[in-house]
C-alpha cells in the first residue's frame, strides 16, 4: 500500500469504452502494484441499468484484455471486482444526483473511505458543463477539512476558442481550479515525461538546445487506423481538434519550455503557458500557406482495400474534416527565434508512430564534401510509441583511404531495460489525480492559449473556398505539398518508416 488517501472514484460514463478498455484496466494495475489507497472504492454511474454484480461481470473481459497485469489469479481479480460499484442515474436529472449522493455515503461508510471523492468525467463532452453543476446542487463539489473533491475531464476540452472558454467558466462556477484534473493521456506517457529528464538532467543538451544549434524541430504523430465505424463522432472534430491543439501543442510545450523552477504542477505549467503565448499567430490570411489538410482516400493497403475517408460510416459525401493536418510555424522567443517547428498528424497513414525530432545545424565549416549524409548529421530521434525509445544519430569515418563520412546510431529503447515495468498512461495519471498532482494534466489557461493558436486555422477552413482540403490515398504520408513544407537544402521529414513495405502495424525507432 502506499500513502495515497482514502477515497472513491465515481466514473461518469462507465458503461462506455473508455472505461471499459483503459480505465478499469489501469485501475486494476494499480491495485496489482498495491498503489490504490488501502481504503477504496470505484463507483461507475451512467444510465444503463446494471446490479453491481452483472457490472462487475460487464468490465472482467475488459481487465483480462486490456490489462498489463496478467489478470489469471482469479482471487486477486475478484478482490479488486468487490471494490467497485455501480449506479444507474439521469445524468441530466437533479434528482438523480440525489441518490448518486446517498449511495456514496453508504459506499463510504462501508470502505471507510474518508468522504474524499474524485469525479471523472468519461460522458460525451456536451455533460462537461452539466455534470459538475448538478454534483453542486447537491453539495458534492464542497471540499472540507482534510477532505477533497476533484474533477476529472476527459479530452475533447472545447471545440473552439470560445466554447473552451464557457467550458472553463462554467466548471469554475462550482468547483477551483485546484480541483480540476483536464486529462491530456500524451502527457502521461513516459517517453513524453522523459523531455524533461532528457533535456534538464544531461548536460549536454541543454547548452544546445536553442536556436543557434538547432535547424528545425518535427513532430510526427502517424496512425495506421482510419476512423472506423466512429465517423459520426470523428467528422464533428477532424485531426486539428482530435489531436494537434491537446496532445501535439502539449509535447511542444514540454520540448519548448524553459527549465522550470522546480518538478511540481505550478512551475511546469507556467512553463508550458510560456510557450503557448510565444507562439506566432497564424492569420486566417496565412492559414494556406503553412497549415495543409487532408483526407484519406480509397486505397489498397497490403492488398486490402481501405475506404476513403467520405465512404466511411457516417461521414457525408461533402465532408471536408481533415483527417490529416501538417503545419509550420514559430516560436517567437529568445530560445526559439526563427527554428521553425513542424507537425503532422493523420489516420491512414503507412504506420503507427509518434515521435519528435530535433534537427540539429550543419557543422559552421564542412570540412568533408562529397560524403553520404554529413550535412544533416546531428538528429535527436524522441520516439513516444511504439518501441519508445531515444536514438542519437551523427557521422562517422568509414574505415578506409580518405574521409568518407556515414550517419550512425546511438539508441535506447525502453524495452532494453531489464525488469522494469513501464506503467500505461492512464495508470499513471489517474495516480496522480488520486495523490493530488496535477503536473501532467493540463491547466485552463494553457488549454485556452493553444485554442487561441488554432482558432483562426478553424475559421480559415470554415470560411474561404480557396484552401484546398488534399486528398492522399490511404497508406502513404499524407498530400504531396507536405514534403515541400520543410525547406532548406537536403531537409526532409523523417519518416519512421518510408513506405509500406518497410512495415506491418509496427516499426522500429
Ligand atoms: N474511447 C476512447 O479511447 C477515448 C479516448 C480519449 C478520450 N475519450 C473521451 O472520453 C469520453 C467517453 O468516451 P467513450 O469512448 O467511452 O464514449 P462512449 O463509449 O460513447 O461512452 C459514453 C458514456 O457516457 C454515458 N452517458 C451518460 N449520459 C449520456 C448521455 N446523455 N448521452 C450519451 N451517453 C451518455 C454512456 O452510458 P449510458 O448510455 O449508459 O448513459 C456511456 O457510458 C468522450 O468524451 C471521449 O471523447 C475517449
Amino acid at each position: 500500500m502506499n500513502s495515497t488517501a482514502n477515497q472513491i472514484l465515481v466514473i461518469f460514463g462507465a458503461s462506455g469504452d473508455l472505461t471499459n478498455r483503459k480505465l478499469i484496466p489501469a485501475l486494476y494495475d494499480l491495485y496489482c502494484q498495491e498503489m490504490l489507497p488501502e481504503n477504496f472504492a470505484v463507483l461507475g454511474v451512467s444510465r444503463s441499468e446494471y446490479s453491481d454484480e452483472s457490472f462487475r461481470e460487464k468490465i472482467l473481459p475488459g481487465i483480462k484484455e486490456f490489462a498489463n497485469k496478467k489478470a489469471s489469479q482469479e482471487e486477486k481479480v475478484q478482490d479488486f471486482l468487490d471494490c467497485i460499484f455501480y449506479q444507474s442515474i439521469d445524468t441530466q436529472s437533479v434528482d438523480d444526483y440525489g441518490t448518486l449522493k446517498t449511495r456514496l455515503e453508504e459506499i463510504n461508510a462501508r470502505c471507510k473511505t474518508d468522504g474524499n471523492y474524485i469525479f471523472y468525467l468519461s460522458t460525451p463532452p456536451s455533460l462537461y458543463s452539466v455534470i459538475p453543476s448538478l454534483l453542486a446542487a447537491h453539495g458534492l463539489h464542497k471540499e472540507g477539512k482534510g477532505i477533497f473533491r476533484r474533477l476529472i475531464i476527459e479530452k475533447p476540452f472545447g471545440y473552439d476558442l470560445a466554447s473552451a472558454k464557457t467550458l472553463n467558466k462554467d466548471l469554475l462556477k462550482h468547483f477551483r481550479e485546484h480541483q480540476i484534473y483536464r486529462i491530456d493521456h500524451y502527457l502521461g506517457k513516459e517517453t513524453v515525461q522523459n523531455l524533461l529528464v532528457t533535456r534538464f538532467s544531461n548536460g549536454i543538451f541543454e547548452p544546445l538546445w536553442n536556436s543557434k544549434y538547432i535547424h528545425h524541430v518535427q513532430i510526427t504523430s502517424a496512425e495506421s487506423i482510419g476512423v472506423g465505424d466512429r465517423g459520426g463522432y470523428y467528422d464533428g472534430s477532424g485531426a486539428l481538434r482530435d489531436m494537434l491543439q491537446n496532445h501535439l501543442l502539449q509535447i511542444v510545450g514540454m520540448v519548448a519550455m524553459e527549465p522550470p523552477s522546480v518538478i511540481e504542477a505550478t512551475s511546469i505549467r507556467n512553463e508550458t503557458l510560456k510557450v503557448f503565448q510565444s507562439f506566432r499567430p497564424i492569420t486566417e490570411e496565412e492559414v494556406k500557406d503553412y497549415v495543409i489538410r487532408g483526407q484519406y482516400t480509397e486505397s489498397t493497403v497490403r492488398g486490402e482495400h481501405m475506404k476513403g475517408y467520405r465512404q466511411e460510416k457516417g461521414v457525408p459525401d461533402e465532408s471536408r474534416t481533415p483527417t490529416f493536418v501538417a503545419m509550420k510555424f514559430f516560436i517567437d522567443n529568445w530560445r526559439w527565434g526563427g527554428v521553425p517547428f513542424y507537425i503532422r498528424t493523420g489516420k491512414r497513414l503507412p504506420t503507427r508512430a509518434t515521435e519528435i525530432v530535433i534537427q540539429f545545424k550543419e557543422t559552421p565549416h564542412r570540412l568533408f564534401k562529397d560524403v553520404n549524409g554529413a550535412k544533416k548529421a546531428n538528429q535527436l530521434v524522441i520516439r513516444i510509441q511504439p518501441n519508445e525509445g531515444v536514438k542519437l544519430k551523427f557521422g562517422m569515418k568509414v574505415p578506409g583511404a580518405g574521409f568518407q563520412v556515414e550517419n550512425v546510431d546511438m539508441d535506447f529503447h525502453y524495452s532494453d531495460l531489464q525488469n522494469t515495468y513501464v506503467p500505461s498512461a492512464y495508470e499513471r495519471l489517474l495516480l496522480d489525480a488520486m495523490l493530488g498532482d496535477a503536473t501532467l494534466y493540463a491547466r485552463g489557461d494553457a488549454v485556452e492559449e493553444a485554442w487561441e493558436f488554432v482558432d483562426p486555422i478553424l475559421k480559415a477552413w470554415a470560411t474561404r473556398d480557396d484552401i484546398p482540403v488534399y486528398g492522399y490515398p490511404a497508406g502513404t504520408w499524407g498530400p504531396e505539398p507536405v514534403d515541400s513544407m520543410i525547406e532548406g537544402e537536403n531537409m526532409n521529414w523523417r519518416y519512421p518508416c518510408k513506405n509500406l513495405a518497410d512495415d506491418g502495424n509496427y516499426c522500429e525507432l
